[in-house]
């Protein structure tokens, strides 16, 4: 996959993609990264990529130029288009598993208070949240967003890294607790039925205990209406 990052702050984003499993995968060239820094789509002096707000009110709004000149060199037809928001969609594990079959995805990081409307409704397939809250830029957000992605693209995860039982897997509920050795710790031992050997047995805990916790903090993903998208 192709997958490149528009953003005023390319070392937000070079941090946490840079290390570990997603370092090693562009080392290993399963995914071709690509950082792109907005502000060299600006002509001014003073490479300026924000403005007031017509109408007036708090805050700089992005301009549109630089965004629409960066989506001419780095999203040819047929690259997936997202624009990082507080204001979008909000950002699940199916959404990832289908950006994940993405032969070439563009996210672009929104900033200040905004982006200008003509850009959002020119340039962008679909705009994201990676939750209810608001960070300063959306650089953190896109780098969230392209390691869930990563994450998934052949090869990347080792079987025994796989990304198949865990939380908001096969049936979209939490994953259920783990434990390691020592099997007692400060008096606290680890659940018989895990020692046991008994498979038939130890899937039904997880599967109960994997129930319990998802009923009791996300309820709404056993009714099925917070988990796809
Ligand atoms: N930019 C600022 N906050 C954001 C959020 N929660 N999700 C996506 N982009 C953002």
């Amino acid at each position: 996959m192709r997958l490149d990052i528009v953003t005023l702050f390319p070392a937000v984003c070079e941090g946490p993609l840079g290390a570990s499993i997603i370092g090693r995968a562009r080392e290993r060239e399963l995914v071709d990264l690509r950082l792109v820094d907005l502000r060299q789509y600006t002509h001014d002096r003073h490479r300026t990529v924000d403005e007031p707000p017509y109408g007036g009110g708090a805050g700089m709004v992005l301009k549109p130029e630089p965004l629409f000149e960066a989506m001419q060199d780095v999203a040819p037809p047929g690259a997936w288009r997202v624009l990082l928001t507080p204001q979008g969609v909000p950002f699940r594990q199916a959404c990832a598993r289908r950006l994940a079959a993405l032969r070439h995805l563009v996210l672009v990081c929104g900033h200040y208070e905004g982006v200008d409307e003509r850009a959002r409704q020119a340039l962008f397939d679909e705009e994201l949240s990676i939750g209810d809250y608001v960070l300063t830029n959306g650089a953190l957000a896109a780098a969230v967003v392209a390691d869930a992605v990563i994450r998934l693209l052949p090869g990347v995860l080792g079987c025994e890294e796989s990304s198949e039982d865990e939380s908001f897997g096969r049936n979209g509920w939490l994953e259920y607790p783990q434990y390691t050795r020592p099997a007692e710790m400060q008096g606290m031992r680890v659940p018989e039925v895990l020692l046991s050997g008994d498979h038939e047995a130890i899937r039904a805990w997880r599967r109960q205990r994997s129930l319990a916790r998802t009923a009791a903090r996300r309820p709404g993903l056993i009714q099925g209406w917070d988990g796809d998208q």
